[in-house]
């Protein structure tokens, strides 16, 4: 036997100017653009401050290709900034998951960031459970394993004024990079403040009969080899139809994208990213307000006619242009949100009246806190709603676009189908979004609308389509198919266990020994919500659902939730949790699933006869085997 000595693959090693300059480096784990834009922000405002410094803006999924880059290349890190979005069940982004599973997860590696001064500000929202962990985690593991703590973790609540968050942290960062980064010759600056400048692109026009022809190029068929976020997939909406009767006053759409010949693919338990659009009526409104027609034709640039890049402002991503005002308006601004501060900042310096900048300045200023979360946030006013209050604003396109609507962001929803049964669709199971806001508005969900009024290739060949891509998740029907399962899934939770079902049914049909499955449904009434209620019966009958209760929540006098009828079948529940099985919850993350949870911990305590904190921690255990999984919104 020869042995075959293995390649040494010789890297070459990145050059390493010396310059004598301090470096920083700021990371960014994002899902919609927040964290990275306060990455950038800061970095902006710290280049004024520390001229004698380098700093670098780094998304953590660019920054190594593998496990031992991270680690090679965080040994080096001397000084460095992140900031970590939390989602979900207290998950990080998608750009931070490799880094997070890396530094989470890893071998021991002893106090190896000795050299490493940090600051870490997470982005979360309080009003969920896990708030802000990602931040939390990463900020003690970095300590834990050496590093200093220059200040402490920054918890950005997104339920209140986030900005405001971000400004009082940064302050507590200052005189701690003044000790570090400032020389002594450059006292006198210090007290010059930093105001920063408005992002703004370059814009050109172009006469709309010579304007070059720009298609979007989402690709389908033999496109890119993979979809993602950022390269989504083309997809015709095939089928969609109501789920609700007649007699509901609210409204489910069931909607199939078709795949097939895409190369797009997808598992039971995953989600889709949809980018969809802006209804006509947003859209016209937003014209009004800016003044121009929807049919102009512009681009959008990064950089100056002569190529090099715009400095001074921190400037998003651009959206693919040339295209019509109406175009770039429908499919990449968001213009239902409430606008951020820094948004109302770059309104007041193009409001003609100088008595509506003033107010926009206040509503934006410390002083105004309590006035912008009331009349702003609370009231949820919109974007639009903003701008039609203050109507001397007339913002250049080139600031609308980098500086006051964000850019609009894909929804994600649970998958509700399995691709055992249908491989070349995409099912979705998606409530519409219809409310009335405190100050009044008719809010419509941007993507919920698109999908109910969606155009379905059954009804017109010409129907609606979409760009979309998928995102995996760890909520997966366990590999040993005999192990018992309880899923709960009241309203629209119930979507990926259509998904769960429908595999069970094609792994039955093959001749699998199927475990246990209790379904826990919850709906409003029988004759209004009761969404798939043939297609659950049937799985009955066939016996890939073993147990099917659901709990209906406006029939009687009393409401009946899925963790009442849970409770009435606590020994049962218990019998499949001590039997190895494993538990599965989906639906709304504030209410329901916080319920849920906590009439869990009752059955355990109470069938298990275990203490509070035993049946917590027998909890804890069934979370870190994977046997409690919650896919929460
Ligand atoms: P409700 O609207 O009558 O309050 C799907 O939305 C179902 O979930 C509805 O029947 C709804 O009831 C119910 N639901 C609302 N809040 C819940 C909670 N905290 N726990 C469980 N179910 C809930």
């Amino acid at each position: 036997v020869v042995e075959v000595p293995k390649p040494v693959i010789v890297k070459e090693p990145e050059p390493e100017f010396d310059d004598g300059k301090k470096k920083v480096t700021v990371f960014f784990g994002t899902q919609t653009g927040t964290a990275e834009g306060f990455a950038k922000a800061l970095v902006e405002e710290a280049k004024v401050r520390y001229e004698k410094a380098t700093f670098k803006v780094i998304d953590l999924d660019d920054y190594a290709a593998d496990d031992d880059e991270y680690e090679e290349k965080m040994r080096k890190e001397t000084l460095a900034f992140f900031f970590l979005a939390t989602y979900g069940d207290g998950e990080p982004t998608d750009n931070a998951a490799r880094f997070y599973k890396w530094f989470t997860e890893g071998k021991e590696r002893g106090t190896w960031l000795e050299n490493l001064k940090f600051g870490v500000f997470g982005l979360g929202n309080r009003q969920y459970e896990h708030f802000n962990k990602v931040a939390k985690v990463v900020d003690k593991l970095l300590s834990e394993q050496g590093g200093n703590r220059l200040v402490p973790v920054g918890l950005g609540d997104d339920d209140q004024c986030i900005e405001d968050d971000f400004a009082a942290w940064r302050e507590l960062v200052w005189p701690e990079l003044d000790l570090l980064l400032r020389d002594e010759d450059d006292a006198t600056t210090v007290s010059t403040p930093y105001t920063a400048a408005v992002p703004e692109y370059r814009v050109v026009f172009y006469d709309p009969s010579h304007a070059p022809l720009q298609e979007k190029n989402w690709s389908n068929a033999n496109g890119h080899a993979v979809y993602d976020i950022q390269h989504p997939c083309r997809s015709n909406v095939a089928v969609r139809r109501e789920l609700h009767t007649p007699a509901s006053d609210r409204s489910c759409t069931h909607l199939e994208f078709d795949i097939s010949g895409t190369g797009l693919s997808y598992e039971t338990g995953d989600h889709v990213g949809v980018y969809s659009e802006n209804c006509i009526e947003t859209v016209e409104m937003a014209e009004r307000l800016l003044g121009y027609s929807g049919d102009i034709f512009f681009s959008i640039h990064v950089d100056k006619e002569d190529g090099t890049p715009l400095t001074g402002s921190s400037l998003p991503p651009p959206f693919p242009s040339p295209c019509t005002l109406r175009t770039a308006l429908t499919r990449y601004a968001d213009l239902l949100n409430s606008p951020k501060k820094a948004a109302l900042l770059a309104l007041a310096a193009h409001a003609s009246d100088p008595r509506e900048a003033d107010r926009l300045r206040f509503l934006a200023s410390p002083a105004g806190k309590d006035e912008y979360s009331q009349w702003v946030i609370a009231s949820q006013r919109s974007l639009l709603e903003v701008m039609t209050e203050f109507s001397s604003t007339k913002p250049p396109l080139g600031v609308f676009f980098a500086a006051i609507a964000p850019r609009l962001q894909p929804r994600y929803y649970s998958i509700s189908s399995s691709p055992r049964v249908a491989p070349s669709r995409i099912h979705v199971t998606c409530a519409l979004v219809y409310e009335k806001t405190p100050a009044g508005r008719i809010h419509k969900g941007v993507c919920s609308t698109w999908i109910k009024n969606a155009v379905p290739f059954n009804e017109n060949h010409s129907c609606s389509w979409a760009p979309i891509f998928v995102r995996q998740s760890n909520f997966k029907l366990p590999i040993d198919n005999s192990l018992p399962i309880i899923m709960i899934g009241p309203g629209t939770g119930l979507a990926p266990f259509r998904g769960f079902l429908q595999e069970r049914a094609a792994l039955m049909e093959a001749g699998a020994e199927l475990g246990t499955a209790i379904l826990f449904f919850g709906c409003r009434n029988r004759k209004m919500d009761y969404i798939y209620e043939d297609e659950l019966n049937g799985y009955v009958n066939s016996g890939v659902l073993s147990e099917f209760v659901v709990a209906f929540s406006r029939e009687g006098p009393t409401k009946e939730y899925v963790q009442h009828k849970m409770m009435e079948k606590a020994s049962n529940v218990w019998n499949i949790i001590s039997k190895g099985g494993y538990i599965y919850v989906c639906g709304d993350a504030k209410g329901m699933a916080r319920d849920v949870h906590r009439t869990l911990h009752a059955i355990v305590q109470e069938q298990g006869s275990l203490d509070s904190s035993q049946a917590e921690s027998m909890i804890k255990n069934l979370q870190m085997e994977g046997r409690y999984l919650r896919d929460v919104w």
